[in-house]
């Protein structure tokens, strides 16, 4: 059985049309052309080291994420204790994987039924229209769940440079699971613990090859993450993520060197709605090709998960039930063309 080409394959052939499964129906998603001019979103910036800090200027940077996270569902995160060249040696790493000879990067090409590793959109559903990207899907952490295998060696730093990005985020990770709670008022670690410590980390670098229609095809249909949190490294340069917000789409620009962190649908569960899971796509580029990384916190899936106590009184009734193993969930509904977070309403 043939391969089918990747993205990147197709953008090389540079036909001026892309192929039918990459054609969105906007009729049936109702969300308007994409030959259009967008709104700038304005991501509020968070200083995490103010964040994480007792100072007296902490309470403001605790009330701007309180607002940011239940307006957008997003923050750009600064002074996060990761040094900018840093930032600038992973965004290179991952061009550099997506820019080895097609043979090379499918040493590391995802198997049948497999999730982890090299490949272009999952066929989940025989009429599914698919995004116009590459991938390569990895698990993070916990250290002992990582496929080695599906870890590029080509570029020669890619797994340690990798790795020590993992270890730097966990201590972000903790950080912004506090300070949401404090921000609510709540013990600092009433996420945290629901959150449990064998949670996973995932990571999804996403390559966004030239395309010929960005006007028909999108990049990552539109959709909320299954995560607690996702952290994303964008492009230096090439915008492409688009939020919605009171249903309009708006661009989110680039801070250099900051990180995107948006809420994913199980924090918005744990919140009972109060943080925001924001609907997000990529739109296309027939110019520039972009490439991200994203990290999907995910508590385990043993884990149960619910609406803190705290948050729920008689103004604020329970919106979310406990649930467990919430991913699948997500996929079940996701495959059904539902949306996700359905699945753990009362
Ligand atoms: C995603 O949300 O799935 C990808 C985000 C991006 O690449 O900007
Ligand atoms: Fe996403």
């Amino acid at each position: 059985q043939p391969q089918p080409k990747t993205v990147q394959e197709l953008a090389a052939i540079g036909g001026k049309e892309v192929p039918e499964r990459y054609i969105r129906k906007a009729d049936n998603s109702g969300d308007g052309a994409l030959d259009v001019c967008f709104p700038v979103l304005d991501v509020p910036i968070i200083d995490l080291q103010l964040l994480a800090s007792s100072s007296s200027n902490s309470g403001e940077e605790l009330d701007k994420l309180r607002s940011a996270l239940s307006s957008c569902g997003c923050i750009q995160a600064v002074n996060h204790g990761i040094p900018g060249e840093f930032l600038v040696t992973l965004q290179e790493l991952a061009r550099q994987f997506f820019a080895l000879p097609s043979e090379e990067k499918k040493k590391y090409s995802r198997e049948i039924g497999g999730i982890e590793g090299y490949g272009n959109d999952m066929i989940l559903s025989e009429n599914q229209i698919l995004d116009w990207t590459d991938r390569l899907y990895l698990i993070l952490s916990p250290e002992q769940k990582r496929t080695l295998k599906f870890w590029p060696e080509n570029p020669e730093s890619f797994r340690e440079i990798l790795h020590e990005y993992s270890m730097k985020l966990q201590v972000i990770l903790e950080v912004l699971l506090k300070a949401m709670a404090r921000s609510l008022n709540l013990e600092e670690n009433q996420f945290l613990q629901q959150y449990g410590d064998q949670a996973t980390m995932q990571t999804r670098f996403n390559f966004y090859p030239i395309c010929p229609r960005p006007d028909l095809a999108l990049g990552v249909k539109p959709h909320a993450d299954g995560s607690a949190i996702t952290m994303l490294l964008q492009d230096k340069e090439v915008e492409g993520l688009q939020v919605l917000k009171d249903d309009q789409w708006f661009n989110v620009p680039i801070v250099p060197q900051a990180l995107l962190i948006n809420v994913g649908d199980q924090i918005e569960i744990m919140t009972n709605g109060i943080f925001k899971s924001p609907v997000h796509r990529v739109v296309t580029n027939s110019e520039r090709e972009r490439t991200t990384l994203a990290v999907f916190c995910i508590p385990h899936p043993d884990q149960e998960i619910q609406p803190v106590e705290d948050l729920i009184n008689e103004t604020n009734p329970r919106l979310y039930k406990r649930v467990k193993d919430y991913v699948s969930l997500y996929f079940q509904y996701y495959q059904q063309g539902r949306r996700p977070i359905e699945a753990a309403l009362i």
